[in-house]
Parts: C-alpha cells; sequence; structure tokens
C-alpha cells in the first residue's frame, strides 16, 4: 500500500450551509472535489492522527464510492479507527448516537437528508464533532477557511473494504470496523421509552404506517416497530433503501409522503402514521384524520414527555428554532422551565443541551429531538408519540384539541417558493429590510405591525452572535410572518415565508390552517411587493 499526496484544489464554493455541504451529485462526483472537502476538514480540526470517526450515510447514489474514498484518506491521514455501518449505512441520529458511546473524536455523514439522490440529483456530506452535534459555526467557518488554501490531499492505494461484511478490516495502519448500522440505536431507544406499554398497545389492534420513503430510517423501523415492538408485518412501507429513494423526495411532509397522507385521510385509516427522511433526522406525524404540524408536535410532546421514562423527573427546557411556532414556548411557560429560540439548524441546539439547559429541541423543518443524541431524531419522535399514545388512550386528534384547548392555538404554515433567482431572491429581502423602521404602526390587509427586525441570536453557553437569521414581522393580534432563504438549497435561492396566527383557548380553533393565516399572508405578499420581486405569489411547496 502506498501513501500518496495528490496536488488538487483548492475548489470554488465548498461553504458548508445549514447542515453541511450539499451539491449536484456530478459536482461531488468531479475528481478530487470530495477529497479536497475532507482534507480541508481534517486540516480544519487539527488533522486526524490517531483519532477515531464514526462514517456512514443514507444509501443515496455514491454513498458507497465516497465512504471508500473516506476511508483511504482517513488511513492515509493516519486515524487510528473507523466506525462504519454495514453496507454504508448510518442513519444521522445512529452517528451521533455512535459518537458518544464509541467516544470517538467525531463523525462523517454522507446525505443531502430530505434532498433527492441519484446521479442528477443531490449527495452532501457533513462533519459532527466529539458531542455527536453537528460541527459549530466556529468549526464550519475554519473548514471553509481550509478550502479556499487547499492545494494537496492525502490517500493510500489500497483496495477497497467489503462494506458488507461485519467485523474488523484495515486499510494500512487503521482499523475499520463495521458495525450493524440499528443495533446501538434501538438499544438506546429501549432504554428511554417504555418498550412494553407500546408492545400492549399493539397487541390490542392499534394499527400504525410508518413511510420509511426508500431512505435509511427502513431498517431501522422494521428492526424497532415490528420485530421489538410487535406491529404488523406492513406497518413499516417503502422499508429499502435505495439509491434514489424509489425516484422521490425522501421528505416527510404532506407534499412528499401525499400516499401516507392520503391513507391517513380515508375511512379506513390506521390509528397513527409517520414518516422519516432521508438520512432519519427528521419525522412527520400524522393521526386518523388529523396533520400535526412540527411546532404543535413539538409542544404535545414537551407537555406529556413526563409520561414516556426517560422524562419522567421533567424536563429542563424546551428549544425551538426562530421560525418555528410560539406554542413550546407557551408549555414551557406553563412547566415553569427555560425555553430559548435559536436559528434555523440543529447545531445551536448543542451548546444548550451540553449545558444541561434544554432537554427537548425542535423544528418546523420537521425536526423534533432530545439530550439522548445532539441531533434530531425522526424515530425517536414516533416512539415518544406512541409512548404517550400508549399512555393517553385517546388519539392523536383528541390529544390536539385536549392541547388547544388548554393553551390555545399556533395556527401554522410554512410556504416555499424554490428556484427563485438569487439576485431577485436577495432584492426583496432588502425591500422589506429597508422598510424596517417605518412598519411599525402600518396597516396591511387589516392586520397592524407591531414591530420588524432581523433577528440576532446570543448564544447563552458561549456568548457568540450569530447576525442575519431571518427577518421577522410581528403583528397586534398574535400573527406573525417570517422571511428567510434557505441554506440547504442547491439551485437557486429558496425563499421560505413562515406564518403564524395565534388563537386563545377560548377563540375558534378548528378553522383550517389556510383560513387562519389569509391575513398574515397577505399582509406578507404586500409588504414585500412579492410579485413584482419574484413575479409570483403561489408558492411551491406549503406544509
Ligand atoms: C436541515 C437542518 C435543520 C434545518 C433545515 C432547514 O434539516 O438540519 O436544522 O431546519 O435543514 O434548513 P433551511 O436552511 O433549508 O431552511
Ligand atoms: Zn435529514
Amino acid at each position: 500500500m502506498t501513501l500518496s499526496t495528490i496536488k488538487k484544489g483548492p475548489f470554488e464554493g465548498q461553504k458548508p450551509g445549514t447542515s453541511g455541504l450539499r451539491k449536484k451529485t456530478r459536482v461531488f462526483m468531479e475528481p478530487g472535489y470530495l477529497e479536497c472537502f475532507v482534507q480541508s476538514t481534517f486540516n480544519a480540526i487539527g488533522g486526524v492522527a490517531g483519532k477515531s470517526l464514526v462514517i456512514g450515510g443514507d444509501g443515496r447514489f455514491y454513498n458507497d464510492k465516497a465512504i471508500q474514498i473516506i476511508l483511504k484518506m482517513a488511513a492515509a491521514n493516519g486515524a487510528a479507527l473507523a466506525v462504519v455501518g454495514q453496507g454504508g449505512l448510518l442513519s444521522t441520529p445512529a452517528v451521533s448516537h455512535l459518537i458518544r458511546k464509541r467516544k470517538t473524536d467525531g463523525g462523517l455523514i454522507l446525505s443531502a437528508s430530505h434532498n433527492p439522490g441519484g446521479i442528477d440529483e443531490d449527495f452532501g456530506i457533513k462533519y459532527n464533532v466529539a458531542n455527536g452535534g453537528p460541527a459549530p459555526e466556529s468549526v464550519t467557518a475554519r473548514m471553509f477557511d481550509e478550502t479556499l488554501k487547499i492545494t494537496e490531499y492525502r490517500t493510500i492505494d489500497a483496495p477497497d473494504i467489503a462494506l458488507g461484511d461485519l467485523g474488523l478490516h484495515q486499510i494500512g495502519e487503521m482499523q475499520v470496523e463495521i458495525i450493524d448500522p440499528v443495533a446501538d440505536y434501538a438499544a438506546l431507544m429501549e432504554t428511554l421509552f417504555d418498550f412494553g406499554k407500546i408492545k400492549a398497545l399493539f397487541a390490542g389492534g392499534f394499527m400504525m404506517r410508518f413511510d420509511a420513503m426508500h431512505a435509511v430510517t427502513g431498517p431501522y423501523a422494521k428492526a424497532i416497530l415490528e420485530d421489538r415492538l410487535g406491529a404488523p408485518a406492513g406497518t413499516v412501507i417503502n422499508a429499502v433503501p435505495s439509491e434514489d429513494f424509489g425516484g422521490g423526495h425522501p421528505d416527510p411532509n404532506p407534499v412528499w409522503a401525499k400516499a401516507l397522507m392520503e391513507e391517513m385521510m380515508s375511512p379506513t385509516a390506521p390509528d397513527f402514521g409517520a414518516a422519516s427522511d432521508g438520512d432519519g433526522d427528521r419525522n412527520m406525524i400524522v393521526g386518523r384524520g388529523s396533520y400535526v404540524t412540527p411546532s404543535d408536535s413539538l409542544a404535545v410532546l414537551a407537555a406529556n414527555a413526563h409520561l414516556a421514562p426517560a422524562y419522567e423527573a421533567g424536563l429542563a427546557g424546551v428549544a425551538r428554532s426562530m421560525p418555528t411556532s410560539a406554542a413550546s414556548d407557551l408549555v414551557a411557560q406553563k412547566l415553569g422551565i427555560n425555553s430559548f429560540e435559536t436559528p434555523t439548524g440543529w447545531k445551536f441546539f448543542g451548546n444548550l443541551l451540553d449545558a444541561g439547559k434544554v432537554t427537548l429541541c425542535g423544528e418546523e423543518s420537521a425536526g423534533t429531538g432530545s439530550d439522548h443524541v445532539r441531533e434530531k431524531d425522526g424515530l425517536w419522535a414516533v416512539l415518544l408519540w406512541l409512548n404517550i399514545l400508549a399512555q393517553r388512550k385517546q388519539s392523536v386528534a383528541d390529544i390536539l384539541v385536549d392541547h388547544w384547548a388548554e393553551y390555545g392555538r399556533n395556527y401554522y404554515s410554512r410556504h416555499d417558493y424554490e428556484a427563485v433567482p438569487t439576485e431577485a431572491a436577495n432584492a426583496l429581502m432588502a425591500h422589506l429590510e429597508a422598510q424596517f423602521d417605518s412598519l411599525p404602526g402600518t396597516q396591511w390587509s387589516g392586520l397592524s405591525v407591531r414591530a420588524a427586525d432581523s433577528f440576532s441570536y446570543h448564544d447563552p453557553v458561549d456568548g457568540s452572535v450569530s447576525e442575519n437569521q431571518g427577518l421577522r414581522i410581528s403583528f397586534e393580534g398574535g400573527a406573525r410572518a417570517v422571511l428567510r432563504l434557505s441554506g440547504t438549497g442547491t439551485e437557486g435561492a429558496t425563499l421560505r415565508v413562515y406564518l403564524e396566527q395565534y388563537a386563545g383557548p377560548d377563540a375558534d380553533n378548528s378553522l383550517t390552517a389556510e383560513a387562519a393565516l389569509a391575513s398574515v399572508r397577505a399582509a406578507v405578499i404586500e409588504i414585500t411587493a412579492m410579485q413584482s420581486h419574484i413575479g409570483r405569489t403561489a408558492p411551491d411547496v406549503r406544509t
């Protein structure tokens, strides 16, 4: 085996976004592209000599090839051990757990999350640090700096590792340990939840449908829901990970999990439906005839978490990303626990979790998680719901109605405008920001603006400040709109418009979100002069 140093780089545009580096797969396949990013990551963390890493991905096209490249580079850079999921598979939360359990120095996850996969679709890579969470901004900034000045990477000429073969392998001096991707994760779930109660629920005829969307959670969901908890065979659908996710977007929302939504709204719907995304960190929850928004899900989980063994003693606090609705704040207030508002991106929860300030975290983008790992965790959220359903013995719809009667309802919807020319999107944002001083007190579509600002986050743990994290407009009467540009898109800009309207416990909580949000939506369209900036006012996706 020969070590070699290959002259290459730098490549433009290797700046990690909300969740690692995402590009078209063919870009990652350009000779040296992935290599230079990986070497830059290694350089940014002081090298990997003597270190151990967890490596795995969501099984999308190029997953296995990328893993072989990374293993050889890790060996050439002197790493001591790589822990790899069998077949190259590991869900994002499973990687987070393995980093913590095996006390490795970090991990690399190959995924573009919920983006479609295939040679003409998306690929991605993210680096997680030793606490199991996504690299914080200080680290991603160093990684980006390294990508700008890299001129060479190190690799070793060695045969590929048989990723399907469990056990110990060797590349040069580095050990490669291929492990069952599910076992450690499933064991962790068993320590958090009352598997006996959930088992009894299924034994009593409770019916569930879990859509793995042809992505990584298939094997996890089958092993846990069907094998361990006794859910009937066929509960988990689209359970075999495929390179292109069956040609769809592995994004668990009403648009991309349409078949599941249709089943759940039909007269023969099972009691409970759920889905997860490409890399297994997102979740969608839907009851019979009743979709649960991610913001409501976080609030319901916060209010009921004590019904599961892991959270019996209560929660330290709840954190949510700024565009997520304020529903969980109301629960935190009532429980007398901490609540925090962070920028979009799971990495911002890491410090709060490490410092013990919060136990649950959630985002409107279908992410929910707790201090059991340092990533959001799709199956975890599903299991916490199941534990709560097993205890409360009520339907999802009844639990929501009870929740709104107690706390009021935060009507909520996110509207996405995709593939907007970057300049047009920037102009719209600039146009809005330029009005901030004059907006308060003005009327738009019957709503009066209370305040408008650009969100800055002051991390209460490390004192760091993150500016320009989204523009927000709040209105008298409990309406709010947030606008930001996605940090995970790969084509042009994606404009996200987040709409919220609070209705108190005694108000009518049975409206459709669309009706309840009509005024705030119209106000945003007017204030931003949306039609003239981007040429349309109808979104591509509503969640
Ligand atoms: C990923 C991140 C989340 C984030 C989401 C949406 O899933 O892990 O933390 O909320 O992307 O990000 P975006 O910048 O596209 O709105
Ligand atoms: Zn994901």
